[in-house]
């Protein structure tokens, strides 16, 4: 898929078909968040994919089904010096955009009980959760194809261009 029309065609899913992910798109999806870009290259973050402890740390988020139904969730565990929320957004930006690509979505889940999430994954005092992005193929299938990125672009619910971009 071309790199634009991944980015402005992707939407969160809010429902997943009960489908499994193939192990090299799984790969693939954990490999790009592996490689993105950190603060002076620290990559002060790491990865827990959520799978013994799955159903428990679902109950940690805001919305668990979103969590519990997904073909994966990973955990975005942060630590250490610099930047590591912005950090660990690109990994999962990189994460969800590498996903797309291969046709599955994904949605970003914020941590409602951040203790007890810790908890059960074990983490050191310095580390939390900084999001869990839960991914799989979207219930209603969606064919980034049907329209142009122009069209996905005039289509988005998003604040108009003139509000958000400014010039100084
Ligand atoms: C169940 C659910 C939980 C979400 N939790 C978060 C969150 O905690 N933090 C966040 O940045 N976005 C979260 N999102 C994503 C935003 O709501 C989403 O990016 C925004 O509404 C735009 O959605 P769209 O890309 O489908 O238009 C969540 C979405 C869903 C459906």
């Amino acid at each position: 898929m071309d790199a634009y029309l991944a980015v402005v065609s992707k939407r969160e899913v809010r429902s997943y078909a009960d489908r499994g992910l193939a192990p090299e798109v799984l790969r693939r999806i954990l490999e790009a968040g592996r490689l993105a870009g950190s603060s002076k290259n620290r990559q002060a973050r790491r990865f827990v994919v959520l799978e013994r402890v799955r159903q428990e740390a679902a109950r940690c988020v805001f919305a668990p089904a979103n969590v519990s139904t997904a073909a994966l969730a990973v955990a975005l565990v942060i630590g250490g010096r610099g930047p590591a929320d912005f950090d660990a957004g690109r990994a999962a930006q990189n994460m969800i955009l590498a996903a797309w690509n291969d046709g599955v979505g994904s949605c970003p889940n914020g941590i409602a009980d951040a203790e007890e999430l810790s908890r059960l994954l074990g983490l050191e005092d310095s580390e939390r959760v900084s999001s869990i992005v839960s991914f799989g193929y979207p219930a209603r299938e969606v064919d980034p194809a049907r329209r142009t990125a122009e069209g996905w672009v005039a289509a988005a619910n998003r604040k108009p261009f003139e509000e958000i971009v400014s010039y100084a």
